[in-house]
């Protein structure tokens, strides 16, 4: 089959990689993709909202399936557009995506549905959410309803915090039009895990668990990040807890897409959190995480075009899906001043030296060519992922690859996968 991967980062890289070891694929490509990614496939300059390039470009190559990494292309229709034109693709419809792309959808499905989440009210008008602020305790959570780069959640301590960002989410629409509406949550506490999931519209398998670490710095010091770290499994989810989020929250939520008519097929993403209630869902996600990918993908043993073509074609239920008993960390390597502001087009060293070690993986996420040399080209520039038969085994495998890539600023967390719980 020819395959058209859709995206450029790092959780691209991944998928890229895995679907680069089914014995199905015979080539494959990705638009835009990046530096690491055109060693394994070929990348087309091809941008993720361009759908008639990207249309024309699957039909002119004859492309056999096309996967769609990231949300914005998802929450724009580009399953649509294929289909309309007959392409078979990877990905969940527009009206599918919409459980990732308007907070306000989500959590009123979760309501109607009876799936535990933190109790909320929507807003489109400023003045009425001021007044609903005045009477709650806090800390409490504003959310930006549509995509906001994950920047679209503020936890503010005081009420004067909490004013103060109504005004700059609805008065000065800090978030674009993201911010038009929003939801005003109660602030919930525990532990968070990740728990991505196949989905072919009425069968839902989850992979494996894995956590990440969202803050710049060691300790959770500093400020929200695209993800600095993962590891997988996660230390505290259990089988029972499994059992019990099956039950209550990931079947429960297939159903209420079949029921709202948004059958929903790809990836679902829940962003739990292990609170003295119980478990909730603090978001949904309608794609692989990034870089949750980067830890998850490694460790599963079955094909994962199997697996897809499996959820395109409603047949979920058909197959096995097998993982490894092992553990895998991935450290992100960042551009120093990330998320705020960096430099770019440093040389990157180290990089055939670390393809020598074993149990050892690099994605790239923003990374480019120049003179035949890798440079750095984003804010997260690379992810290394250690497996191995523990999380501490797998630590110590990360950072020692850690040591052997290099470029000017380099930026990391020391702490990855080292949480408590
Ligand atoms: P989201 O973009 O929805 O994943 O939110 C980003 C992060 O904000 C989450 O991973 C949580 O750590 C935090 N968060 C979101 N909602 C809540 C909430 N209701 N209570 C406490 N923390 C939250
Ligand atoms: N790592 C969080 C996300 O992909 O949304």
């Amino acid at each position: 089959m020819k395959i058209l991967v859709v995206g450029s980062g790092g959780r691209e890289h991944t998928i890229v990689w895995k679907l680069k070891q089914s014995p199905l694929a015979d080539k494959i490509y990705c638009a835009p993709g990046n530096a690491g990614i055109s060693e394994l496939a070929e990348c087309v300059p091809i941008g993720a909202m361009e759908f008639d390039k990207l249309i024309s470009f699957a039909k002119e190559n004859a492309i056999d399936y096309t996967v769609i990494g990231m949300d914005d292309p998802l929450a724009g229709g580009i399953v649509d557009a294929f289909e309309k034109e007959g392409l078979k693709v990877f990905g969940p419809r527009q009206n599918a995506a919409i459980l990732e792309s308007s907070k306000a959808f989500s959590k009123d499905l979760m309501k109607k549905y009876n799936i535990p989440t933190a109790s909320y009210e929507v807003f489109d008008d400023y003045e009425a959410a001021k007044e609903y602020l005045q009477k709650q305790s806090m800390p409490i959570v504003l959310k930006a309803d549509g995509l906001a780069l994950g920047k679209g959640v503020l936890i503010c301590k005081t009420l004067e915090e909490a004013e103060q960002a109504l005004k700059e989410m609805m008065k000065e629409h800090k978030f674009g039009s993201a911010g038009n509406k929003i939801v005003i949550e109660e602030f919930l506490e525990g532990p968070e895990v990740s728990i991505l999931s196949f989905c072919d519209g009425k069968t839902i398998i989850p992979m494996v668990s894995a956590q990440d670490h969202k803050r710049a710095f060691d300790n959770d010091k500093g400020l929200n990040t695209g993800g600095m770290g993962t590891f997988s499994p996660s230390k505290f989810y259990t089988e029972e807890m499994a059992k019990k989020c099956m039950e209550t929250i990931f079947q429960p939520t297939v159903d209420a897409m079949i029921k709202e008519n948004r059958k929903f097929v790809g990836i679902i993403y829940f962003g739990l959190m292990y609170t003295k209630n119980g478990m909730k869902v603090i978001e949904y996600n309608a794609r692989f995480g990034d870089p949750e990918t980067q830890v998850i993908l490694p460790r599963l043993k079955t094909d994962l075009l199997e697996i897809m073509l499996a959820c395109t074609n409603g047949t979920l239920d058909e197959i096995n899906i097998e993982w490894y008993d092992n553990a895998a960390v991935c450290v992100i390597l960042a551009s120093g001043g990330y998320p705020v502001s960096y430099e770019k087009g440093y040389t990157i060293t180290g990089l055939e030296e670390i393809a020598k070690k074993e149990n050892t993986i690099v994605f790239h996420s923003g990374t480019a060519k120049k003179d035949g040399k890798f440079i750095t080209s984003g804010g997260r520039v690379l992810g290394i992922t250690g497996i191995g038969n523990t999380i501490e085994e797998a630590i110590q495998t990360a950072y020692e690859g850690v040591k052997i890539v290099d470029f000017d600023k380099k930026h990391f967390r020391t702490d990855i996968g080292k949480k408590e719980y």
